[in-house]
């Protein structure tokens, strides 16, 4: 990249899906949508270390608005702007307990539906951690100018068209995946702009650092367990165990991966049969993204991708990251007999 020319994220994207003389712009302006929603997520999400003076949620401010809670706020924001917009039919959010269809003419002839993680991590708000907003975008199986269905909805991540996050970290940044590539843009403030600053995104192969809530060692299974002796002690590839780190803010945990390499995991165990994270609002769309950029996401048992939704907020065990890494540890979960 030339030094000192910024690339803004709406021209990177419209300079991208001038590649493909098919596209209509819809999918572009929708990533603008998303990143205006996420932009006003971000102004919320700086206050959030003075709700106890700006007034908790419920409570009224001196405007006489009521103030949200910030995952309330984050959910309510994505809808109104998606709503608001032409290139959205309907919406499904971990938030609601049924998907949403936007019924205005210009809403039903759109070719996409939305389903998000408004703000994902939201137990690390109060302590100034990072948290996130991730996002899923499939072409509509219904029929245009109809209102959208439940099918739009459960659709497998093989069939995602982009899918991305926003992360509200020591700098906010938006990184999104197509099928072609993976790419981050950092939030430049005094412009107001996301800016192309992670171009191609690649997972290392190899990582050093394992991510998973180790306080649910009693829980795991017996290959579970074993593998997190592997870690801990001193591995052939590495010479040395692996590092843990583990923030559990699941876009947080999975940036790191992404740009450093390493494993995420959240198993199933003796409480959660099939694990803790949502197949459609954290699971696909992570996955896509991980594996867009060379990686690797796994159930345990098979592609996450591959796994037919059945239900909006099902749950699936992931095991997600560097590629050789995840290898590994499945070979732990499921030995091969001979
Ligand atoms: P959310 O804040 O959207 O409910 O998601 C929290 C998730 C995810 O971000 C994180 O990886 C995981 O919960 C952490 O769970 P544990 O506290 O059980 O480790
Ligand atoms: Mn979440
Ligand atoms: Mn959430």
């Amino acid at each position: 990249m030339k030094q000192g020319k910024l690339i803004t994220m709406d021209e990177f994207t419209i300079q991208e899906t001038r590649k493909f003389p098919q596209a209509t712009g819809e999918l572009s302006s929708l990533l603008r949508d998303i990143g205006l929603a996420g932009k006003i997520i971000n102004k919320q999400v700086l206050k959030a270390g003075l709700v106890d003076i700006l007034g908790k949620h419920g409570a009224t401010n001196v405007q006489g608005e009521e103030q949200m809670k910030l995952d309330v706020y984050a959910n309510e924001t994505l809808i109104n702007i998606l709503k608001n917009s032409s290139d959205c039919a309907g919406i499904a959010s971990e938030e609601n307990d049924d998907h949403v269809c936007f019924e205005d003419t210009f809403s039903a002839n759109s070719k996409y539906v939305v389903l998000f993680d408004p703000l994902d991590g939201s137990s690390n708000i109060d302590v100034n951690a990072p948290i996130g907003t991730i996002f899923s975008i499939y072409r509509r199986v219904s029929e245009l100018g109809k209102p959208c269905t439940m099918q739009d909805f459960l659709q497998p991540g093989n069939r995602l068209m982009a899918a991305g996050y926003i992360i509200y970290g020591s700098s906010t940044m938006m990184v999104y995946a197509t099928k072609v590539s993976v790419n981050g843009f950092t939030l430049e403030p005094s412009i107001g702009e996301f800016c192309l600053s992670h171009a191609n995104i690649k997972v290392p192969e190899n990582g050093k650092i394992y991510s998973l809530n180790q306080g649910n060692t009693l829980k795991y299974s017996d290959g579970m367990r074993a593998y997190l002796d592997y870690c801990m002690e001193i591995n052939k590839e590495e010479g040395r165990p692996y590092s843990h780190r583990y923030i559990g803010s699941m876009v947080a945990d999975l940036h790191r991966t992404l740009i450093k390499g390493g494993i995420f995991i959240y198993p199933a165990d003796k409480s959660s049969p099939k694990g803790k994270l949502r197949l459609q609002y954290e699971c696909n769309p992570m996955s896509f993204i991980v594996e867009a950029a060379g990686g690797k996401g796994s159930t345990g048992e098979g592609n996450i991708l591959d796994v037919e939704p059945t239900e909006l907020h099902q749950r699936v065990p992931i095991f997600i990251g560097s590629k050789n890494m995840v290898a590994k540890a499945l070979s732990f979960l499921y030995p091969v007999t001979a």
